[in-house]
């Protein structure tokens, strides 16, 4: 919906001679930012950012270098000047809230190379939250297609902030965060020669982007991107003498970045600043600065709960290959000559044991990894052809199944495992969806481990993010939702694809099941850093927390609490959300398991009522169309009391308040399954008490009280 429209105050100013000009200024709609734009000696562009009257981003320098000489980087002159202002709401397909302000103030320079008569625009927009801008590359006569060495944008800090980062890396985002000051950042510093030589490290100075400071005087900044789309990742090098970050995109195969056409322009770069850190999480910035959505009639596209065979490979219970045989070639295999191991998981009839449990749970959907050929030999070997997405293994039936997922009413969800072949995955593509669709399944859960075929390519390079976008358009045109898992970083492009319902890239729970997992911690950074650019696939729900399902396992355990687990579900927004655990370890808890089982996935509403990232994140969100509120709450590894204000909830009426707690003596490490569930009746009156136990947490559900409940439950003291 949009009800604004753009006010165009077409300050046009054609400024003749302007080889170092007056600084060109802007003010956010309400008045706390300021940008200002200026070309300072040899015709360099920079811009400089304040809030509150005190600068954020000081004086930093604008560059793109390209193959074409002259890159550009110095000798412009300012053109034209046009600012012009927008004030208009939209609403997303599904969301976090049910409607989203996008106000901001823009500021366009138009700059020209005289000499060679070549143009560059810079856009510029100051949101109340912050300030985006990006390159524009308008058609000119003097460029056409020009070759992209690198973009040097600068972020110049006003001291050394604390950084909430992951290592500069081309192909991978699966890591811990690590706090430190930013002169302290040293990206390989505690990874083995062996693990450097394994990934696609940049350097020890290049940390990714989204990154999250804190300044010392308590301001919070988030420095990212939105609209990432035919370019590359950026990542950020840290430039100790300017105290500042430097952007460093990824290159090709060929030690390029990106090959553009005009007209081109580049993603928008993003600073995000609030004086309290729960405002950079509502900060709705990069989903303003992506474009509409594409998808005209949007009703096939749905949230999703789903439970699957899945966690039971991770922690050993199950395989994902039917056979303990290496190297099998895929063509012309005889499956009767090939003996089972006898722990496939995904077989017909454990597939069937998911779909009754959903069923009987209301869950939405079931997803089954390792149900076609090509596990025996999937990874590291850098095969072009592995999987041909339509062949299922001997023991998984795909009639019978969607016939019996038919029957209970219960989707599937298709998985689509690359194994980094995306030549092979391009081709297959049309054949794939295909299937699926004469299956039933109308959801699928895409990866990209391993290195990326065509070799010399990165997870996060141009090539990459095209073939996602490609990926995500062509699974619309078959009306597929898509969850996707090692993409590139998302940057608020579900805005445009919203059948783009997830993404996993970041570390995920999936680590947790192999030790030593993701500390508590890491879940209280996520929200700052991967989730400002979309939802997360992390897959929450680990009832069973010791690994005890093999001999050698007997000692592990997920870094958790049970009740943290549920809170997850509210603290890490996604519209798809699975429950990961295996249906055995849900029915020995079912009382915990009714808060699965309740929690919403889309929302009118969002409140954070409490954050810091590294120490903990509360949040209420109130469901789509409905009047129920669910509260997620969860600390690092360290104890934490919290009093909270229902004031959120609607003041005329009483509620239902379901809270599953730590138990008093849970801890994450040593007691990590005890917990308490409460029921009362409060208000919006009501002080909620909560007691988080180290790397604990709390789920609590509110649901309108009906007559009944009024008379039998008591009232919160
Ligand atoms: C990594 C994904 O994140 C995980 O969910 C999946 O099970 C494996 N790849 C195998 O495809
Ligand atoms: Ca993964």
């Amino acid at each position: 919906m949009r009800n604004g429209r753009p006010i165009v105050n077409s300050i046009l100013l054609m400024l003749l001679f302007a080889a170092i000009s007056q600084a060109q200024s802007i003010v956010s709609p309400d008045g706390r930012f300021s940008l200002s734009f200026k070309l300072i000696e040899n015709g360099i562009p920079t811009y400089q950012l304040s809030f509150n009257g005190a600068p954020v981003i000081r004086e930093s320098r604008l560059a793109i270098e390209t193959k074409e000489v002259p890159s550009f980087i110095d000798g412009f002159s300012i053109e034209t000047i046009d600012t012009s202002s927008i004030d208009e709401t939209w609403e997303p397909v599904l969301g976090e809230v049910k409607q989203i302000k996008n106000m901001y103030c823009e500021l366009a320079v138009t700059l020209i190379q005289y000499q060679h008569n070549r143009k560059l625009i810079l856009r510029f927009r100051l949101f109340n939250d912050g300030l985006g801008f990006r390159y524009e590359f308008p058609v000119q006569p003097a460029l056409t297609y020009f070759t992209l060495l690198d973009e040097r944008t600068e972020f110049n800090l006003t001291g050394d902030h604390t950084a909430f980062w992951i290592p500069g890396d081309y192909d991978m985002n699966e890591y811990l965060y690590r706090t430190t000051p930013l002169s302290r950042v040293d990206a390989t510093k505690g990874m083995s020669g062996k693990e450097i030589a394994a990934r696609t490290v940049i350097s020890p100075i290049a940390v990714q982007s989204p990154i999250m400071l804190k300044s010392a005087d308590g301001l919070y900044i988030n420095i990212f991107e939105a609209a990432l789309s035919d370019y590359p990742a950026m990542n950020l090098m840290v430039d100790f003498g300017k105290m500042g970050l430097l952007s460093h995109l990824v290159p090709n195969a060929l030690d390029h970045s990106a090959y553009l056409q005009t007209p081109a322009k580049t993603p928008w770069r993003t600073v995000i600043v609030a004086q309290r850190a729960a405002d950079i999480l509502t900060s709705k910035m990069i989903l303003n600065l992506n474009e509409p959505s594409v998808i005209r009639d949007p009703s096939w596209i749905k949230p999703m709960k789903y439970v699957g065979i899945w966690w039971e490979m991770h922690v050993g219970w199950s395989t994902w290959r039917y056979a303990d045989t290496n190297n099998i070639k895929l063509k012309g295999l005889d499956w009767k000559h090939i003996i089972p191991n006898g722990k496939h998981g995904a077989t017909t009839e454990r597939t069937k044991r998911y779909i009754d449990f959903a069923a009987k749970h209301g869950f939405d959907a079931v997803l089954v990894e390792g149900w076609n050929v090509g596990w025996e030999d999937w990874f590291g070997k850098w095969k072009e052809d592995v999987f041909d997405f339509v062949t299922p293994y001997p023991d998984f039936d795909v009639a019978e199944l969607q016939r019996y997922a038919r029957e209970k009413g219960v989707k599937m969800i298709m998985h689509h495992e690359t194994s980094g072949s995306v030549t092979n995955y391009e081709r297959r593509m049309d054949s794939a969806y295909s299937f699926m669709k004469a299956y039933g399944y109308d959801a699928v859960k895409s990866g990209y481990v391993g290195k990326i075929i065509p070799r010399g390519e990165y997870h996060d390079g141009q090539w990459m993010v095209n073939h996602y976008i490609r990926a995500v358009e062509k699974a619309a045109e078959y009306k597929i939702m898509v969850d996707m898992h090692e993409p590139v970083r998302p940057t608020g492009l579900q805005r445009t694809y919203p059948n783009w319902l997830a993404s996993e890239a970041a570390r995920g729970m999936e680590y947790s099941a192999w030790n030593p997992g993701n500390p508590p911690e890491h879940e209280t950074i996520l929200p700052f850093t991967r989730l400002m650019g979309g939802p997360m696939d992390y897959t929450p729900g680990i009832f069973r927390i010791k690994l005890d399902y093999t001999e050698q396992r007997k000692k592990e355990q997920v870094p958790t609490t049970l009740a943290r687990q549920l809170a997850l579900y509210v603290t890490l927004y996604s519209p798809l959300q699975m429950a990961a655990d295996l249906p055995e370890n849900y029915e020995e808890k079912l009382d915990a398991f009714q808060f699965i089982k309740d929690v919403s996935l889309d929302w009118d509403d969002t409140r954070i009522l409490e954050a810091e990232p590294g120490e903990y994140i509360t949040i209420a969100r109130k469901t789509k169309n409905k009047e129920s509120w669910f509260l997620g709450a969860i600390t690092d590894e360290n104890a934490r009391p919290a009093s909270l204000p229902l004031s959120f909830l609607d003041p005329n009426r009483n509620y239902v308040a379901v809270v599953y707690a730590d138990a008093p003596t849970a801890h994450y490490l040593k007691n990590p399954s005890a917990y308490t569930i409460t029921k009362y009746l409060v208000t919006n009156n009501t002080v909620l008490r909560l007691k988080l136990a180290p790397g604990g947490g709390t789920a609590v559900s509110f649901v309108p009280a009906t007559v009944q409940n009024e008379q039998q439950l008591k009232h919160y003291k």
